[in-house]
């Protein structure tokens, strides 16, 4: 039986046909190099004025980092990791009882990114949640494993504070108040994507996500401890980030190279798979409330700076962004002024 996703636990001898790339799109893995300087920020330094200048640094220059000492428990970040492992080694049968690919659905099963508009597909599976309010989503997500709605609520809960630590410091990093970020995204929403990789017969024909750049505002990535997977485009060239122990990878998202009037950048980014081992990540999203309304805050360009972006609600955004697919140009040009 063909199914629909593709953690069935069935091992791949061959790249299916719809996965494979054309020539100009693979990734070209034996030119990647590993990303020696991604700045790495440990957040109980204890010197406010360092973390944010080490983090206004690395939005200018990076659009990511990594962050340590984040407040985020291990002990959350342990069972995380573990309950996600558990939920797709389910049956293939009980996994598929979640299995959607309309995006509009709050709690879903899917593979690839978006099935029905793209022509290629990707290696990966993903449960994508919505978490906030916790109360609202709770009820539907998983209950098997269960002790999943448990261990993803209380990390849900962390990832949120340590997202809205960072917005501030990012705030203050472009000489802003320390809240005025957060006020503009009002009453944040927050998705999860928990990202599985199967092994890949031919990991350099496809991709487990193609370079895209996240439509939220901020993504807080875990990966993986022991599989690489993610690389960045900086300069033009694609390096890969390695897990580091007891840290996040952050990276900013399209409302947030908005908001600062393209100072900061969403950084192009991808998961390549491999042939021997399966990877997870869970990516966490923070997005600005539907009606809150994108536009650079007046004193970033009060100096006479262009206005880059044109005024648009988060809903707008995000209606378009997915009505796309994920190989096409930045979504963001679309809404230049
Ligand atoms: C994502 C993403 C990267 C990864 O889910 O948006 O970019 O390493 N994931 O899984
Ligand atoms: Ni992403």
């Amino acid at each position: 039986m063909e199914t629909k996703v593709i953690s069935s636990g069935i091992k791949h001898s061959r790249l299916p046909e719809s996965y494979i790339r054309p020539e100009s799109e693979r990734p070209k893995l034996s030119e990647v190099s590993d990303c020696e300087n991604v700045p790495v920020i440990d957040l109980a330094c204890g010197d406010r004025s360092l973390i944010v200048r080490q983090i206004g640094e690395a939005c200018f220059c990076f659009g990511f980092f990594q962050v340590i000492n984040h407040g985020v428990s291990k002990d959350a970040v342990e069972k995380m990791l573990q309950v996600a492992k558990e939920f797709f080694s389910l049956p293939v049968e009980e996994k598929l009882k979640l299995y959607s690919d309309d995006p509009s659905k709050t709690t879903r099963l899917s593979t690839s990114f978006n099935v029905k508009k793209e022509t290629v597909h990707n290696w990966r599976d993903y449960l994508r949640l919505h978490c906030h309010p916790l109360e609202k989503y709770v009820p539907e997500w998983p209950s098997n494993p269960s002790s999943f709605k448990e261990i993803v609520s209380n990390y849900c809960a962390q990832v949120r504070q340590l997202g809205f630590r960072l917005q501030e410091a990012i705030a203050e990093s472009l000489g802003l108040d320390k809240d005025s970020i957060k006020e503009v995204l009002g009453e944040q929403g927050q998705h999860m994507a928990v990202n599985y990789y199967p092994p890949c017969p031919q990991p350099d024909l496809t991709y487990g996500l193609p370079g895209h750049t996240d439509p939220n505002a901020l993504t807080i990535l875990l990966q993986d401890l022991n599989v690489s997977g993610l690389q960045v485009l900086k300069d033009g060239k694609w390096l890969a980030i390695n897990p580091l122990p007891d840290a996040f990878v952050i990276n900013i998202g399209d409302q947030l190279q908005a908001l600062s009037n393209g100072m900061y950048k969403s950084v192009w980014h991808r998961a390549i798979v491999n042939s021997d081992k399966a990877r997870l990540s869970v990516a966490s999203f923070l997005c600005p409330c539907d009606h809150a309304v994108m536009g650079a805050p007046k004193a970033l360009t009060a100096d006479g700076s262009p206005v880059i972006y044109r005024d648009f609600t988060y809903a707008e955004y995000y209606k378009k962004f997915w009505s796309r697919n994920l190989d096409q140009e930045h979504c963001l040009e679309l809404f230049k002024n």
